[in-house]
């Protein structure tokens, strides 16, 4: 059949019928919340760069954490920002560092929620980058063993599942093998496996007081111009035994998370990260885009491209429209 007995539009004359034909839908089960933790009590810190965020004392992310899952998230990941700063990133593995104790809160308060967490030193850092520093850059073998005893004391605290973002190489491996030295063969791994050195995440720096002092990060995080690298280094984070495998940013690297998705099969999450969140909230507040429209496109076409899991800034907002 062709036109004019063939016409695209009979199917998108009303919402019942563009509903009826609909490809993707979004859940709330899409989703994991990120989540910033400080000290304090009572505290709810606005981030300037990202309307509608906070940096939580543990109290205050327990009621963030409650509210999401009332809403049907299923997952919150939790990013530190201790009082102390050092070279070594001493609160990154601290016993009662402030991520591992709001693991314990969260999971005392909301059982059933998936407490998930970010693995790495750059907030703990007082040089701000995601390892030891020798001879000017970040050491590789040096990080791993620091990372491994972060991810065991996570684990400790109650962690459902840890998440390194360092872009060390061998460190899925090394997590691996020291959470099933410890008695934590049963916690999942999900590997920032393919992440970019990207300006995208400017307003994060800020959230979580994490720029890098000297320098950046394009000696450990992947140019934004490689896409046979990311197949690769999703690969070798699969062969040393990711469970989940991530790709961040999200949406300018859609083609990255349709590539992934089709050659692995693998269960993949998608990073809607802090520019991202930041782009849309920044066109709604000066009148350049609906922010509710902006906001569910682009959930939509992270989905789409074949995200199972969508860790962003929207999830509560975005789950409490779709729960209608
Ligand atoms: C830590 C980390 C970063 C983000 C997640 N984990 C910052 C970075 O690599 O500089 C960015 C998340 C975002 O922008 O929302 N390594």
């Amino acid at each position: 059949m062709q036109f004019p007995q063939l016409r695209m539009r009979r199917l998108r004359r009303n919402e019942t019928l563009r509903r009826m034909v609909r490809e993707t839908t979004l859940t709330p089960s899409d989703f994991m919340v990120p989540l910033f933790v400080r000290e304090g009590t009572g505290v709810r810190n606005p981030i300037g760069s990202m309307p509608g965020q906070f940096q939580f004392s543990i109290d205050e992310a327990v009621k963030e954490a409650r509210d999401a899952w009332g809403l049907g998230v299923p997952a919150v990941i939790l990013f530190g920002i201790p009082d102390q700063k050092d070279a070594v990133g001493s609160g990154a593995y601290a016993n009662d560092g402030i991520v591992q104790r709001a693991v314990a809160a969260l999971k005392d308060a909301v059982p059933d929620l998936c407490v998930a967490t970010d693995v790495c030193l750059c907030e703990y850092t007082d040089h701000g980058h995601c390892g030891v520093i020798e001879d000017g850059d970040v050491a590789n073998d040096a990080t791993l063993e620091l990372l491994a005893r972060e991810a065991v004391s996570h684990a400790r605290a109650g962690a459902d599942l840890v998440a390194p973002s360092d872009m060390m190489d061998g460190r899925v491996a090394a997590l691996r093998d020291a959470l099933d030295g410890e008695g934590f063969g049963h916690i999942p791994i999900m590997a920032y496996a393919a992440k970019f050195a990207s300006s995208f995440y400017g307003p994060f720096r800020d959230a979580a007081e994490s720029p890098p002092k000297f320098g950046d990060r394009r000696s450990y995080q992947m140019d934004p111009a490689n896409a046979e690298e990311a197949l690769r280094e999703v690969e070798l984070d699969i062969q040393e035994g990711a469970d989940l495998v991530m790709v961040k940013p999200a949406l300018p690297y859609l083609d990255i998370i349709r590539r992934v998705k089709e050659r692995f099969g693998y269960p993949t999450a998608a990073y809607n990260v802090s520019g991202e969140y930041a782009m849309v909230k920044a066109m709604d507040r000066l009148g350049w885009g609906d922010g509710r429209g902006l906001m569910l496109e682009s959930l939509t076409s992270i989905k789409r491209a074949g995200a199972d899991l969508i860790l962003t800034y929207f999830g509560v907002e975005a789950a409490r429209i779709l729960q209608g």
